[in-house]
């Protein structure tokens, strides 16, 4: 079993809004601490005091794209160096709802900035650091804007239009196309019971 003088592995969830991966968090968590495993759960943008305020900003004020993109970074930033880092080097697992693969995949792709300043962006904030094991919740784009609509009020990100989530979606594939070792790619029009019986799979390999 994993022992805690080990580095922790650092896990992620991405997919676009609606997609469902926010459901599956408390079953992660649950799994490994039945393991033994100590695990942080947290979320991006935000997951401290400064970045939950730059979330707040991000989700419901109008801004340049760069400004977006810079500012998602900034938080990740102060998320790396006060949470995942200690965390992952203490030996916890950090299991983050969303971490740079959204970057690529909604201001490199849904806003067009392209993945190039993402890139640079990420050689700059985190140069060595990438997750371990990467779930991408996968999703019809009108299923998974009719179960948005259905289920809350609507963010900066969520009001935007099909094309935007479009090209998000494509990001997020070319991402997990370039990744093959670190994505898995979940179904999620398959029950929750079968998305749990593969991510408790993907979790028992990981251990
Ligand atoms: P989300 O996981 O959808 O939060 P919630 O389920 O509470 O609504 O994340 C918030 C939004 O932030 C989401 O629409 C995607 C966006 N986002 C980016 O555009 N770039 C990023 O780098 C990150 C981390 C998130």
């Amino acid at each position: 079993m994993h022992s805690t003088s080990q580095r922790g592995l650092f896990l992620t969830l991405e997919g676009v809004d609606g997609a469902g991966k926010s459901t599956h968090i408390p079953f992660i968590k649950r799994y490994l601490e039945d393991k033994g495993i100590t695990v942080i759960v947290t979320r991006e943008p935000g997951g401290t005091q400064l970045g939950e305020q730059l979330r707040e900003l991000l989700l419901h004020t109008p801004m340049s794209l760069k400004t977006e993109a810079l500012l998602m970074f900034a938080a990740r930033n102060e998320h790396i160096e006060q949470v995942i880092e200690p965390a992952l080097t203490a030996g916890h697992w950090v299991l983050c709802d969303r971490f740079t693969d959204a970057s690529f995949a909604y201001q490199g792709g849904g806003r067009q900035l392209g993945a190039e300043p993402i890139e640079l962006l990420e050689q700059w904030t985190h140069p060595t650091l990438q997750p371990d094991h990467t779930w991408l919740f996968d999703l019809d784009l009108h299923l998974a804007q009719e179960r948005l609509r259905r289920t809350r009020d609507m963010d900066r990100f969520e009001n935007e239009a099909e094309d935007f989530f479009k090209r998000t979606q494509q990001f997020y594939h070319l991402r997990a196309q370039r990744f093959p070792q670190r994505f898995s790619i979940i179904d999620s029009s398959q029950s929750i019971d079968s998305i749990e019986q593969q991510l408790a799979q993907h979790i028992d390999a990981l251990i």
